[in-house]
């Protein structure tokens, strides 16, 4: 493999739709709790709700169906859906991690690389355990972590900075146009995991990472002639 190792030291992970489909079983929940809303709420739509928090995501169907609800309320119905989304996270096993994903983590650690999780979600830890990458990762900042929402480059930023390193040297992985926006915003390079026309603003797109070896994907990467150059020590 092409020694990059003088550039890319941190490997950085958005958890629900890009290590494991949990996106399918928020969808379901909030699906649930906007037909009781009387909320209109197609799959489509649910790409908007893709890296925002528990709380943020609920004003947002409220806004969809023109809704008000008191703060006492929003918080009542955002554990009403957390109740019926840890229903369904409650029996996830290995198998629903995506393909490839172990091999390219795999992967990462043989080339020395670091690696972090960082998640909107306050259920990161638990879907980590049911899925056994609970020692996946070196470091991992769920949605319990205090920090400004993306679009801010916060969470990415906390990431790095408890790898030890800058946001020049890592590469974030996320399946949102607004997690892409957030890593460009920080200084991160950015590989979208979906479609390219959803995901126009990262540096690469991959479709995920089966198939796709840790050398393929820096391959990929359209790096700057400078930082091509540039070595350690
Ligand atoms: C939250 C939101 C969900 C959003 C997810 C992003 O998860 O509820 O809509 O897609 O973060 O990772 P929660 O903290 O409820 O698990």
């Amino acid at each position: 493999m092409a020694d990059f190792s003088v550039k890319i030291k941190g490997f950085i992970f958005n958890l629900d739709g890009v290590i494991v489909d949990t996106a399918k079983y928020h969808y379901k929940a909030w699906l649930r709790l906007a037909d009781e809303m009387g909320v209109e709420f197609p799959p489509e739509q649910h790409e908007q709700l893709r890296s925002l928090s528990r709380m943020e995501s609920l004003e947002k169907i409220l806004e969809w169906g023109g809704l008000y609800m008191t703060e006492a309320e929003k918080l009542h119905w955002a554990d009403v859906k957390n109740n019926w989304y840890q229903g369904l996270i409650a029996h996830m096993t290995p198998d629903e991690v995506f393909k490839g994903v172990l091999p390219f983590l795999e992967e990462v650690r043989e080339y020395g690389g670091k690696t972090a999780l960082s998640s909107a979600s306050r259920n990161a830890h638990t879907v980590l355990k049911s899925t056994r990458l609970d020692s996946s990762f070196d470091v991992v900042l769920d949605g319990s972590a205090a920090r400004k929402a993306k679009p801010h480059p916060d969470c990415f930023l906390q990431a790095a900075s408890a790898l030890g390193l800058a946001p020049s040297e890592c590469i974030v992985f996320d399946d949102a146009v607004l997690g892409v926006q957030a890593a460009r915003d920080g200084g991160f390079h950015t590989v979208g995991v979906g479609k390219q026309e959803d995901l126009p603003d990262a540096d690469l797109v991959i479709p995920g990472f089966e198939g796709l070896s840790l050398s393929d994907v820096l391959e990929m990467m359209p790096w700057t002639p400078l930082s091509m150059v540039e070595t350690e020590g």
